[in-house]
Parts: C-alpha cells; structure tokens; sequence
C-alpha cells in the first residue's frame, strides 16, 4: 500500500493535550494509528490519555505532566518517547496559555516572562530536542501552534502575539537549518478555536458588550466563513498531511487552519 498519506505506526509527542486543541490532536493522531505520547502541565492529561487508549487501543498512547518551559522536563519527554518506540516521527509542540495582560502600559514584567516561557521558550525546546532526535533518523516532521495573533497584533494581547510572533519566526529558521536532513518545519495558525482558551475570551466580549455568551458566540461564528469554531482534528488533518511523503515538500509555512477567517 502507498504511504502517500498514512500515519500508521508513527510515533508523535503531542504538547498541551490535556484539553482543547492539543487533545483533539492527539485523539485524530491515535484514531488513524499514531502512538502519542501526550504531555501537559494538569494532570488532566491522564484522564485524556486513558479516553484515547479506551477509544483506540491500537495506539499504545502515555502521558507525561510536565511545564514545557522546563528545558530538561522537555528532553526527557523526547527521551521517554524514543526509548519507548525507537523514534520520533512527529513533534506537535501546542501547549500554550494567554493571560489577561491589559494594555502594554500596564503589563507586568512576571507576566511577560511566564507568557514568554511557555508560549516561545517551551515550543523552542520542544523544537531543540525533537530536532537532535530527527537529524539522527534523516525524518520527521515538527509543526508548532502559532496564531492570527502572532501575524497581526491586538490590543491587549501584545505579549501573547508576541511570543506567537517568536514562534512563527523560530520555525521558520528551524525549518532552513534542519531542511538537509529531511525534516519539515512548519506552523499552525488557529483561528477561533472551541476551546477553554478561547471560552474566557468570549466571556470576556460578551460583558464587555453587555450579551450573553451564547450571543457572544453566535456574533463570532458569523464571522467565520465556514461557520464554526476550529478543532484539534483540524489541526490534526494538517499534521497528517506535513508527516507523510503527501506534505514533504511543505516547510517554513505558517498556515492557516482558520475557516477562513482571514488571509494573512
Ligand atoms: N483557542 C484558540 O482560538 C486559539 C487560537 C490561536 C492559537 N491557539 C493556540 O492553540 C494552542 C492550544 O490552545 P487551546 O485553545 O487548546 O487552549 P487550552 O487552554 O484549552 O489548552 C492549552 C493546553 O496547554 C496546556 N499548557 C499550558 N501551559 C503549559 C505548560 N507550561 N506546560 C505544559 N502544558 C501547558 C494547558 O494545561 C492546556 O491543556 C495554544 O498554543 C494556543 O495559543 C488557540
């Protein structure tokens, strides 16, 4: 059979899967016969991870609690997943949080630095150890969640798009230094994700316009073309894509996974 585009029996570390996008990856990943090793700073993660086994037992998913800004907690989960399976195919390095920063003019620098820690410095290490671990096997494929935010910048969110800027820019090098070794680089940009993360910002426009959350969310889904929030599988169906010989020739992208919501 070509493996034009199958994932089967590939192995891949899927950060931030506790919930929302990263466990809709992790799930679509383990259906079409990944093993996923999933990682996140809750220890929700173990309840996702037993869901995925119960659901696809073929897939011999783990999870692993880790803060993806804790550089060596990052090289030991590559570690664990290539003594475990030998390899390392994919690296989806999603975990990322946003926190209410206010207006530049009123940040605080502990706040930057954490955002900066988790949403640039984790990805970076995800990226740094996957990648030592993909030039030894001449393969594999490392896609990092950015965002419309990290493209255009937002009031109230200058540090979050900034840190996503960091990482639109760090895969772009990446993806030219690692390229001899037949690894592609490449980002995801969401755009109005159904997740905890994106459930606090509509909560917070829908007081801010004095609506209800359900009325909130009606507003923002008539803005998106295809008329519906973003999902893990989504996401996944791109990470499918850029893992098999389909997407090789895919790399230093920021691509969108929007609904159509913009064309940055
Ligand atoms: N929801 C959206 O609309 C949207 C849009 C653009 C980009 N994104 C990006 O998508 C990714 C996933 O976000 P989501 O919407 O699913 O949000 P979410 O908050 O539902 O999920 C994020 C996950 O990352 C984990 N996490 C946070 N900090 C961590 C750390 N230090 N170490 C390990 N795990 C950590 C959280 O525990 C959580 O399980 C993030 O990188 C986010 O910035 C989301």
């Amino acid at each position: 059979m070509s493996d034009f585009r199958d994932v089967k029996g590939k192995v891949a570390i899927v950060t931030g899967a506790a919930r929302g996008i990263g466990k809709g990856i992790a799930e679509t990943l383990a259906s079409e016969g990944v093993h996923v090793v999933m990682a996140d700073l809750l220890d929700l993660v173990h309840e996702s991870c037993k869901e995925v086994n119960e659901k696809y037992p073929e897939s011999k998913a783990y999870s692993v609690v880790l803060d993806v800004s804790d550089e060596n907690a990052v090289k030991e989960l590559v570690a664990g997943a290539v003594k475990k399976f030998g390899k390392l195919d994919i690296m989806a390095n999603n975990a990322g949080m946003h926190a209410p920063t206010g207006n530049v003019w009123e940040t605080e620098e502990k706040t930057i630095d954490r955002i900066m820690a988790v949403n640039f410095k984790g990805i970076f290490f995800g990226c740094k150890y996957a990648a030592q671990q993909m030039i030894k096997q001449k393969s594999g494929t490392i896609v990092n969640t950015g965002s419309f935010f990290g493209k255009v910048g937002h009031p109230g969110s200058a540090t979050y798009g900034a840190s996503k800027a960091a990482v639109h820019t760090m895969t772009q090098s990446l993806s030219q230094e690692i390229a001899e070794y037949k690894v592609n680089v490449n980002a995801l940009c969401p755009g109005l994700a159904a997740s905890e993360m994106h459930w606090g910002f509509v909560e917070a426009d829908a007081k801010a316009l004095g609506i209800t959350f359900d009325e909130m969310k009606e507003k923002e889904l008539e803005d998106i073309p295809l008329h519906r929030y973003g999902y893990g599988k989504d996401l996944a169906g791109a990470i499918m894509w850029l893992a098999t010989p389909s997407g090789e020739y895919i790399t230093g992208q920021l691509i969108n996974v929007n609904g159509g919501l913009d064309f940055t």
